[in-house]
């Protein structure tokens, strides 16, 4: 079965998991699996020489689990959609994964039908981040001596990735962002759908009784 599977990340109050929900919400038969969802617990989390926890890395994370949920998801798309569903049964299922750290994790680099990467400058980043509370909370200090540095590490290793990412900036209106999103999503699952219609035939889908 044909499945589209898009990607979501940026840079930690991006906006990564607002526009997901966004289009979660419009998406026909589409499933949200959040990376933030597979954080080990603390006390399986490294400290550096300052005492900070390093949660921004991919050893902070659980990603064989996240990586066994979307198998999962593969092997049986759209199963997560409640019974009311059943009547979009012919729409691609679609998977969106949001995460921090989706494009330097090596496995998922075939997964991807359509990548984004949100962006906001370091002063927004740090004044959103700010009035958020994280658990563990953030101690002082550790948007500049952890969150920031490793965010610019990770985007750096992304300048050798070779399949196409869209940038998106995350200082424009949620939704400004979500319909740029949306439009653009709309039309390669138009595109999907109608390679699919060609590969199945016209006269087997129009057959009756089948
Ligand atoms: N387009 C936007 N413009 C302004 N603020 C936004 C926008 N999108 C999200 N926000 C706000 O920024 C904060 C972070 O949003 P969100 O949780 O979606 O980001 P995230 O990238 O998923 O963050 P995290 O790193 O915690 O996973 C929230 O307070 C949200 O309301
Ligand atoms: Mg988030």
């Amino acid at each position: 079965m044909k499945t589209f599977v898009i990607g979501i990340s940026g840079v930690t109050n991006g906006g990564k998991t607002t526009l997901a929900k966004n289009l979660q919400k419009h998406l026909p038969n589409c499933t949200v699996i959040s990376q933030d969802d597979f954080f080990k617990p603390a006390s399986e989390i490294e400290k550096d020489e300052n005492g900070f926890l390093q949660y921004d890395v991919l050893e902070a994370l659980n990603m064989e689990t996240m990586m066994a949920d979307i198998s999962c998801w593969m092997g049986n798309p759209g199963s997560s959609l409640g019974p009311t569903a059943g009547c979009r049964t012919e729409e691609i299922p679609i998977l969106i994964i949001e995460g921090f750290l989706l494009f330097n994790y090596k496995p998922l680099d075939t997964v991807w039908n359509k990548s984004y990467f949100l962006t906001i400058p370091y002063e927004e980043c740090k004044r959103r981040r700010s009035k958020r509370v994280y658990e563990p909370p953030d101690p002082p200090g550790y948007f500049d001596g952890h969150v920031w540095p490793m965010y610019l590490k990770h985007r750096q290793e992304m300048d050798s990735m070779t399949w196409e990412i869209v940038y998106l900036d995350g200082t424009r209106s949620e939704e400004d962002l979500f319909s740029q999103v949306y439009e653009e999503l709309t039309q390669e699952l138009a595109k999907q759908s109608a390679s699919t219609v060609l590969a199945n035939g016209v006269v087997k889908s129009g057959a009756p009784g089948k």
